[in-house]
């Protein structure tokens, strides 16, 4: 196991890390976990560190994991609401007295604190796929501390980490595991790609059989299924696209249901910049929704995974969400899932944060 290449190091993408470091997130994660569980204290590990967040969007559990994670580790996550600070904005977008250039907000804070956290995707950057990474990457350029990404338009390597935690916490292994990542209606068609696209990206660097799921107009990032593929490659396991919803989830461990946007949503050259026409190719696909009867199909032992927040009786029917405290058959594990935002949060702050 590696421990050297993480201090000062950024967390942008999954992409950026071996399996073995990913690993490495893990195994620590499990250690946090554990001393959680165990009222053990370990306020030592960041003591006196301050992590800034940037949200440009909403959250409940992003923020409060990394909220009560840093308490835990002793150190202090401190809010910041872009509209209440000078908004960061790209060299070319500033607007006088309302903005202040990226590179000038991540040299300022690097001075004061240990890590950079950022959340945005969508309306801050007029939804152009890879604007918000872009504007990350301006971050992680000027900034002397590492940046982590709290999710961009592309990937949310935060969700991911805790998603793979959690199917390693059920099933003990991820060979031979049928992780499902699909598509799944919602009457908002305003939900980026990063979550499904992390997902496949850690599922499959881990070893996973990984089955992707969505209607012809829901296809995600060509380079990230190229990623995936090596992946698979890799670990000699498969990587599998389909369009045949209910046919996915055939004998799958993971089961792993959620909206994201049609690539008409998104301006050239990604897309044709067309809600409208959007949310009639969303409302083609109604009947994309996790049912128990769905659920009976995939292994006797398999997990219903979601984010969160989940669009309830869309995505997936108040049954499935809810079935979480069986001892046998399918379960809902949604709210470890969510804990594990916290362990995982840990993990990746221990390691890259504290000096170089
Ligand atoms: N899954 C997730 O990132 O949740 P929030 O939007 O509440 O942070």
């Amino acid at each position: 196991m590696r421990t050297d290449s993480f201090k000062g190091k950024d967390y942008m993408t999954l992409l950026d890390w071996t399996k073995e470091e990913v690993e490495t997130f893990l195994d620590v994660a499990f250690d946090l976990k554990r001393r959680f569980a165990m009222r053990e204290l370990h306020d030592h590990l960041l003591r006196a560190q301050t992590l800034f967040m940037i949200f440009y969007n909403q959250s409940l559990r992003t923020r409060n994991s990394f909220e009560a994670g840093m308490t835990q580790l002793g150190g202090h996550a401190h809010f910041l609401d872009p509209g209440k600070i000078y908004t960061p904005a790209l060299e070319g977008k500033e607007v006088a007295y309302s903005t202040e250039r990226v590179s000038d907000v991540a040299r300022v804070l690097s001075r004061m604190g240990d890590a950079i956290a950022i959340r945005c995707y969508g309306d801050p950057v007029d939804w152009e796929y890879g604007g918000a990474h872009a504007l990350m990457q301006e971050f992680a350029k000027w900034s002397d501390v590492p940046i982590i990404n709290m999710e961009c338009d592309k990937y949310h390597p935060c969700q991911a980490l805790a998603d793979v935690m959690t199917v390693k916490e059920k099933f003990g292994t991820f060979k031979d595991i049928k992780f499902v990542m699909s598509w799944a209606y919602s009457p908002s068609v305003h939900k980026p790609r990063a979550v499904p696209q992390s997902a496949i990206i850690a599922a499959s660097l881990l070893g996973c059989d990984t089955v992707l799921a969505h209607p012809p107009e829901m296809e995600l990032d060509p380079e990230v299924i190229k990623a995936c593929e090596a992946n698979a490659e890799m670990n000699d396991a498969s990587f599998e696209v389909t369009n045949d919803f209910e046919g996915a989830f055939k004998g799958a461990h993971v089961v792993y249901p959620k909206a994201w946007a049609a690539t008409s949503l998104y301006p050239p050259p990604v897309g044709t910049n067309s809600p409208k026409k959007t949310q009639r190719i969303f409302d083609k696909y109604k009947d994309w929704k996790m049912t128990a009867d769905i659920m009976d199909t995939a292994d006797s032992e398999a997990i219903y995974m979601h984010c969160l927040p989940a669009d309830r009786a869309y995505e997936v029917s108040n049954e499935v969400m809810d079935r979480t405290d069986v001892k046998k058959g399918w379960k809902s594990v949604i709210y470890d899932q969510a804990e594990n935002r916290m362990h995982a949060q840990k993990a990746v702050m221990s390691l890259l944060m504290g000096g170089k």
